[in-house]
């Protein structure tokens, strides 16, 4: 190899292929769901697979009066419920003496200055020396309290000096722009915003990741990815469930906050960000921010035209009888909460200019599905298109994020035989029967980012700042319309009749996934 080529990152490894640094992790609010469904057993499968540091703990810091016995019990029954592999004793046995509970209250100066004294025994045992990772698995309103007092009581070093602290951040980062702001200023207090992490885990999942090596890693899509040749974008989020018991946290939020805020705008700038000039986070970063800071404000009255919202009235799925989005546990009888959201958007640059971008995520719908589907634009009418009662079906590019994870493209060929006869037929990539079934999930991949201290798939306080700015406009519109009224969609079908007509005035209709 000459030179001057510059190494292939992916074909050693992943976008970093840093390795794990050894350090602690410490979980406040470690005995809550989020550690029990997905820390624990991605922390798991990550030792399964050979890849955690082998200097490496876990201190869980939370108010329950455990203590590290019980903690390892609350681990093993996560990890036998939720873990993509079953649990083997063996690795069990390995995993679980690394496991630590210390009790304390997120208020406490004295449980914080007890949490470090714990810390500076257990270290050494395990080799440690001293590099942690904070992760916040608490409710917002603490995030203020646990900051402050981690670094009151000495938890923090700057950056760059000394073993070093890290701190992730779950969504919700904020409920609108000034929520968001005030949160990312009262880290960026304690914290630089290298140490800092937030995570969306859709960056985490591995077909979200691979959309940049399918653009950026073949040479046939990126000289067609553009206003020239693509007719529109869809981008889908459909989830079957409900609400479930999440009602306390969905009623303040909805499906606007919940999902587009984050993921859904992620995967638009992943889908639609200019190639970076190298995979380095900031670098990376900087042309997803570029994509937020293009799209075209929707707001006051074009509120209407361009967003539909809905929620999920009573319906049937799977054979059951569901209730209402207004009949479920601790939701008010007349919640104006959006449950469904359909968006028609525009990134006003050179590349997609004139480009809608269709998007829509919601509850309560047929299925778990969500892709990105890129529609090309149709042939000219000479030749196989010549009738306009039947035009060909356009090309049509769909990265399948989830279930059946793959990339399908529709192509038109010729059916066998003595007449003309047209047929679009499906080239079908599927993760399962290319690689086998076991994709790691989300939590693996960016826990272990943040031992390596990579934060190319993590949020930075820009883009996250930026996309509150663009929805927040969406938000203020509805509050100022004061409508107590929303399209309502019966649970287990595929949201209003207004999202439908939001596409079909363009004359073109949301796929059937
Ligand atoms: C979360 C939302 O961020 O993402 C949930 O708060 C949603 O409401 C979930 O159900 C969807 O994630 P996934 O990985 O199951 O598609």
């Amino acid at each position: 190899m000459p030179e001057s080529r510059v190494p292939n990152p992916l074909a050693e490894g992943g976008f970093a292929a840093l390795a794990a640094q050894p350090c602690t992790l410490v979980i406040l609010g470690g005995s809550g769901d989020l550690s029990h469904r997905k820390l624990l057993p991605a922390l798991y499968n990550l030792a399964l697979d050979g890849v955690l540091p082998t200097s490496f703990t876990v201190v869980a810091f939370a108010i329950d009066d455990w203590d590290d016995g019980r903690y390892r019990a609350f681990a093993r029954d996560g990890i036998e419920h939720f873990s993509r592999r079953a649990l083997d004793e063996a690795h069990w046995a390995d995993f679980e003496r690394r496991l630590f509970y210390q009790k304390g209250s997120f208020d406490s100066p004295d449980d914080y200055a007890r949490l470090k004294q714990r810390l500076e025994e257990i270290e050494p045992r395990f080799g440690i020396p001293g590099n942690r990772i904070n992760y916040l698995a608490i409710p917002p309103r603490f995030i203020a309290t646990c900051v402050e007092h981690l670094n009151a009581a000495g938890l923090v070093n700057p950056e760059g000096q000394g073993p070093f602290t890290r701190v992730i951040i779950e969504k919700p980062i904020g409920h609108d722009l000034a929520s968001a702001r005030e949160i990312n200023a009262t880290l960026a207090k304690v914290f630089d915003e290298r140490q800092t992490f937030r995570i969306d885990h859709y960056l985490g999942k591995e077909t979200v990741q691979n959309i940049l090596v399918v653009r950026f890693g073949n040479s046939i899509f990126e000289p067609l990815w553009n206003q020239k040749y693509i007719d529109h974008v869809q981008i889908t989020v459909a989830e079957e469930e409900g609400v479930g018991t999440r009602a306390g946290y969905y009623e303040h939020a909805g499906a606007l906050r919940d999902m587009v805020q984050n993921h859904i705008l992620q995967l638009l700038c992943v889908t639609a960000m200019e190639p970076p000039w190298s995979l380095a986070a900031d670098v990376v970063r900087d042309h997803k921010l570029a994509v937020l800071h293009g799209l075209r404000t929707i707001a006051g009255r074009d509120v209407e035209r361009f967003v539909v919202r809905g929620q999920y009235g009573p319906g049937f799925v799977r054979g059951q009888d569901v209730p209402g989005y207004r009949r479920e546990e601790g939701v008010q009888s007349d919640s104006t909460t959006e449950t469904y959201v359909a968006i028609k958007l525009f990134i006003d640059n050179w590349r997609w200019a004139g480009v809608p971008f269709y998007l829509r995520t919601g509850k309560r719908l047929p299925k778990r599905a969500s892709e990105i589907a890129v529609q090309f634009k149709p042939v000219p009418e000479v030749l196989f298109n010549t009738s306009p009662g039947a035009p060909l079906e356009p090309n049509v590019l769909a990265l399948r994020i989830q279930p059946d994870e793959g990339i399908a493209f529709k192509i038109t060929t010729k059916r066998p035989g003595p007449k003309v006869r047209i047929w679009p037929v499906r080239m079908d990539f599927r993760y399962d029967t290319t690689y086998g079934d076991q994709t790691p999930e989300a939590y693996e991949r960016l826990l272990l980012d943040v031992m390596a201290g990579d934060a190319t798939l993590f949020m930075r306080r820009d883009a996250v700042e930026a996309s509150w700015m663009w929805i927040n406009n969406i938000l203020d519109a509805w509050t100022s319309s004061g409508s107590r009224w929303l399209p309502e969609y019966g649970a287990g079908t595929w949201g209003p009749i207004e999202a439908d007509r939001l596409i079909q005035s363009d004359g073109r209709e949301w796929r059937t996934l």
